[in-house]
């Protein structure tokens, strides 16, 4: 049978997570997690949502997580969304801004599930190539696109943009500037006033990577309440379930944890950054929870990633001409990372 699958839709290939190993035992450094266990006051907020009021509906306004967003961050309520991750809150832009035909501008590499998305659509990525140091290119804003999306810091690079040129950026695109700050946690700066200062500007964040609850899927957005108003007609109505609303109530009210957690990450992230220029690898300034590190001499990162995975150790390996020599390290514990530099000097 010929399934009658949009012309878009059959012809994509669909995104491709990273890998998540079924069988134990390995050092997981690939999917940019947190090593750290999420505030025990998740767990409690979870067990007490846990009972008979499952039978019922989640509150499709998430009002209580975003009311605690909203105090957290220095927002309104109003200026506040919520997403089952923020990979949700990344569909519900394409959903709303990219029709057929339609092209979102973003600096290239980065993270690829927005070619995804954007293709569902039936549009297109118009990508502007990073130059060799990651720093914003010029001619994003001459692209005239209706979205264009900024990571910062960056997948896979690890690099930040200064909040000074996003604010610039805002002001020369003819639409919406997304900033997707899933990693600003471990970053020396955030956009997010920006995103209270400028209409046209939302920034997304996730409880994914700094929170330590990527499988409990909850991110937030914020931007000028039109522009919410607009996201929030293509949003599935209950997008996060009761139990992800009570946990990210929890842990936002638990910064302190988080924050603790990112001290240790950056401090093991500077060791690695340390370690890896005298095992043939150059990294690259990392403002995240993982660092890209460059194979010294031309070489094809690929055998690396491949002997690392045989002694089971993760990491993640991107097989396009500009990446290719390039592995993307997830700052573990230290014993994690211990463990990779061990292998990499094992390796020389
Ligand atoms: C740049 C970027 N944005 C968004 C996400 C998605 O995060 P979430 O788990 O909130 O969907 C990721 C996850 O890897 C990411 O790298």
């Amino acid at each position: 049978m010929k399934i009658p699958f949009r012309r878009t839709v059959a012809r994509m290939e669909g995104y491709v997570p990273g890998e998540q190993p079924r069988d134990g035992g390995f050092i997981k450094l690939n999917t940019n997690e947190n090593p750290y266990p999420p505030s025990p006051s998740v767990r409690r907020a979870i067990l007490a949502e846990a009972d008979a009021s499952l039978r019922l509906y989640p509150d499709p306004d998430a009002t209580r997580l975003r009311r605690q967003a909203a105090l957290t961050y220095g927002f309104d309520p109003s200026r506040v969304i919520a997403g089952n991750g923020s990979d949700d809150l990344l569909a519900m832009v394409a959903r709303a801004f990219v029709g057929e035909g339609d092209v979102l501008c973003c600096p290239v590499p980065t993270y690829t599930l927005y070619d995804t998305l954007v293709r569902i659509q039936g549009g297109r990525i118009t990508g502007v190539p990073y130059p060799g140091d990651y720093s914003l290119p010029a001619g994003l804003a001459a692209r005239r696109a209706k979205v264009t999306i900024v990571a910062s810091p960056n997948s896979p690079s690890g690099t930040g943009v200064p909040t000074a040129a996003l604010a610039d950026l805002a002001d020369r695109v003819p639409g919406v500037l997304v900033i997707d700050e899933a990693y600003a946690d471990f970053a020396s700066e955030t956009a997010l006033s920006l995103a209270r200062e400028k209409e046209n500007v939302v920034v997304l964040r996730t409880l994914s990577k700094s929170f330590s609850l990527a499988g409990m899927r909850i991110g937030l957005g914020f931007g000028h309440p039109a522009v919410l108003a607009g996201l929030n007609k293509v949003r599935d109505s209950y997008n996060l379930g009761r139990l992800g609303l009570a946990a990210g109530e929890a842990a936002l009210r638990d910064i302190g944890w988080m924050e603790k957690n990112i001290a240790k990450i950056r401090k093991t992230r500077s060791a690695l950054l340390s370690a890896l220029p005298s095992l043939g690898f150059s990294p690259f300034p990392s403002q995240s929870n993982f660092v890209l590190a460059k194979r010294n001499r031309g070489r094809s990162a690929r055998p690396v990633f491949e002997e690392l995975k045989r002694r089971k150790i993760l990491v993640r390996y991107f097989d396009t001409p500009r990446l290719s020599r390039c592995l993307r390290i997830t700052v573990g514990t230290d014993d994690e990372v211990g463990a990779l530099l061990a292998a990499l000097r094992e390796m020389l």
